[in-house]
């Protein structure tokens, strides 16, 4: 099927346009310094897969209201501030094709400029009038954290397991648009039945968003717009060498990941670790567990009475495993 992010929006293309306007206004500011930054993360906008989402959830119930355009607003701002936060923690100096924020200026203008952001995402939950929304965009706030603060924690820990590795990715990644489908359906005061099927399938599509991100770091492939192979320079073992490692339980590639944890494994031993999990079946394995995940997030979708989002929706999970940027 291979459909595109243009065929996916389709349904959605007016609503994202308004939206668009309004994330533009937020990231706008009288003053000279703070507008040029803000200007610089304004210009490159990424795929925008949570507005995206947010709106096809709501559009299965009419046309979208004044909320649910606010909702896609507060979570791509908090999406953005997060990357602006991660490039600082990761040390990664590439995003969207373009140097990361702390490279264009500093870390301390990153974290404040990442900081202001979150503020603005937080008061434009409190926009929508809906207590519900403000709630659950500030827990995701602190769930967020939750995910990189174990993720870092994770990386001294000896064991290696997928257990440690899925808690990570529901935190980190997951979560954000669980709370994407559960706001979509809020913020039109959906039924609660709608709302938990919602932020159901929000956390599925956000497991495999993050499996296929992860999956991207074992390839060098210049369109994804971030450098390729810092997970495992962080310290960070993913979901494809985790099940290599476990499932061979070879001596050698044991010892190799324990020194990727450790900050101790070479360049050659980290590429040798690569090799050895795609020689195991790491990358398939991965590709499955994503598959049987994308079976369960198309089954929450056949009720859907708006045939064209439900084929937009069908076409986003297919495009969420599949991508290569
Ligand atoms: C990157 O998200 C962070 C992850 C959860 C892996 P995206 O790939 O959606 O980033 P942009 O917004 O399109 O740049
Ligand atoms: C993604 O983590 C989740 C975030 C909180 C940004 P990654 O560290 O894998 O994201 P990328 O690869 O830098 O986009
Ligand atoms: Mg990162
Ligand atoms: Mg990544």
């Amino acid at each position: 099927m291979n459909a595109t992010l243009l065929d996916i929006r389709r349904p959605v293309e007016a609503e994202l346009a308004r939206y668009t306007q309004l994330f533009d206004e937020v990231l706008t500011h009288k003053e000279g310094f703070m507008n040029q930054a803000l200007a610089y993360v304004r210009g490159r906008k990424g795929k925008m897969m949570r507005p995206i989402l947010v709106l096809l959830i709501a559009k299965e119930l009419g046309e979208v209201s004044e909320s649910t355009l606010r909702s896609a607003v507060t979570l791509e701002l908090l999406h953005t501030a997060s990357l602006v936060h991660d490039d600082v923690v990761d040390e990664s100096n590439e995003r969207r094709g373009q140097a990361s924020v702390h490279k264009i200026y500093d870390n301390k203008v990153a974290v404040l400029l990442g900081d202001y952001m979150l503020a603005n995402s937080l008061h434009q939950a409190a926009l929508t009038n809906k207590v519900a929304v403000v709630e659950h965009v500030a827990r995701l706030g602190a769930t967020l954290s939750e995910g990189e603060i174990f993720q870092l924690a994770n990386v001294e820990r000896e064991e290696i397991s997928e257990e440690a590795y899925y808690r990570i990715i529901r935190n980190k990644t997951a979560a954000l648009f669980a709370t994407c489908g559960a706001l979509g359906a809020l913020s039109m005061d959906a039924a609660e039945d709608y709302c938990s099927k919602s932020e159901k399938l929000g956390e599925i599509i956000g497991i495999c968003f993050q499996i296929r991100d992860d999956i991207f770091d074992y390839f060098d492939d210049a369109k994804i717009g971030k450098p390729r192979g810092n997970d495992m320079r962080e310290g960070k073992l993913t979901l494809p060498v985790i099940y290599a490692v476990n499932s061979t339980q070879d001596p050698q590639a044991l010892n190799w990941a324990m020194r990727v944890k450790m900050h101790e494994a070479s360049a050659e031993e980290i590429s040798s670790l690569i090799d050895f999990t795609k020689q195991h079946g790491g990358i398939e394995y991965a590709e499955d567990v994503m598959k049987q995940l994308a079976d369960e997030a198309r089954d929450l979708l056949k009720d859907y009475k708006n045939q064209e989002v439900k084929a937009s929706l069908e076409a986003y999970i297919d495009f969420v495993i599949r991508r290569d940027y």
